[in-house]
């Protein structure tokens, strides 16, 4: 049986090993998928025990996808314009290639399950964490109007617009520059809701028909989803379909096979049923 893993810290809550092993009874591929705990000093020496173990491949979240691009021999064209490495495959000649499927997980989700076009859509983005950095090159690539990175530190933002000016238009700014602004969708990808907050964006930064998509996920419904509900969005999603899409990608990259997804979002949501989100 082939094995694979997802590396983090904290791991005890990812969705992956649950998702993958999914996958696999709807492929009839044999293979075993684990979550592993690594010391936050320690990914490249956890990542090679799993390795030298026999493993497959490994996924990598939280905070270690900065150490899986250094880590790996070579990176695909899409994780190092993110500059984060979210799959790792390893070969059988002992090499390992780095890879970030999270971007065409957020578009996959956004524009193939819930039918939302990106192109001439004016795009807001709250936050400039490495989230925000794995997404921006499908993004812009699916010609937005324009592209607004919004900021608590500007400077963040502002880096990050400096990096991806190439691809598109694309603005930084803080929260309180979007007043008289406003946007087709919103995309929260800061860390806020952890602690129940939404960014301080302004009533009317959703146009009318407007749709939000929060690229975190609990149990309940995030308050950026609330945020959204209450403010008239016409859809407001969470990040669970962002999470299996990126999944499958990864699954793809290491077995060679698309599993079909939204049996697997479905099946999710069933075991949480209050994060069931469009509205
Ligand atoms: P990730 O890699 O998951 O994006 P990160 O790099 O820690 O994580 O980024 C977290 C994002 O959430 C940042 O944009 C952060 O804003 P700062 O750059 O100003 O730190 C944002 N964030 C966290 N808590 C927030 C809050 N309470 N209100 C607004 N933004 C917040």
């Amino acid at each position: 049986m082939d094995r694979y893993a997802v590396i983090g810290n904290p791991i005890a809550h990812s969705k992956s090993p649950r998702i993958h092993t999914l996958f696999a009874q709807q492929t009839g591929q044999d293979l075993s998928y684990e979550a592993i705990l690594a010391p936050a000093d320690g990914f490249a020496e956890t990542t090679e025990r799993f390795r030298a173990e026999g493993g497959k491949g490994v996924n990598v979240t939280l905070p270690f996808k900065l150490d899986a691009c250094k880590y790996v021999d070579e990176l695909s064209p899409r994780a190092e314009r993110a500059g984060a490495v979210n799959t790792i495959v390893f070969h059988p000649d002992d090499t390992t290639k780095g890879d970030n499927t999270d971007g065409i997980g957020l578009m996959r989700d956004l524009t193939q399950n819930h039918g939302i076009e990106i192109k001439g859509r004016m795009i807001l983005i709250l936050g400039a964490g490495g989230a925000v950095r794995g997404v921006l090159e499908p993004l812009l690539k699916a010609s937005p109007a324009g592209l607004v990175i919004a900021n608590r530190t500007v400077s963040r933002a502002e880096r990050l617009s400096d990096d991806f000016a190439d691809l598109g238009g694309i603005e930084a700014c803080g929260f309180s520059e979007l007043q008289q602004r406003s946007f087709d969708l919103i995309i929260n990808a800061t860390s806020a809701g952890l602690s129940g907050q939404v960014p301080p964006i302004p009533d009317d930064v959703l146009h009318k028909g407007g749709c939000c998509y929060d690229m975190f996920y609990t149990d309940k419904v995030t308050a950026f989803q609330r945020w959204a509900q209450q403010h008239g969005a016409l859809k407001a999603l969470d990040g669970i379909g962002m999470l299996v899409e990126q999944a499958a990608e990864s699954f793809f990259l290491w077995r060679g096979i698309n599993p079909d997804t939204r049996s697997v979002i479905a099946t999710l949501r069933s075991w949480n049923p209050s994060s069931s989100t469009s509205t």
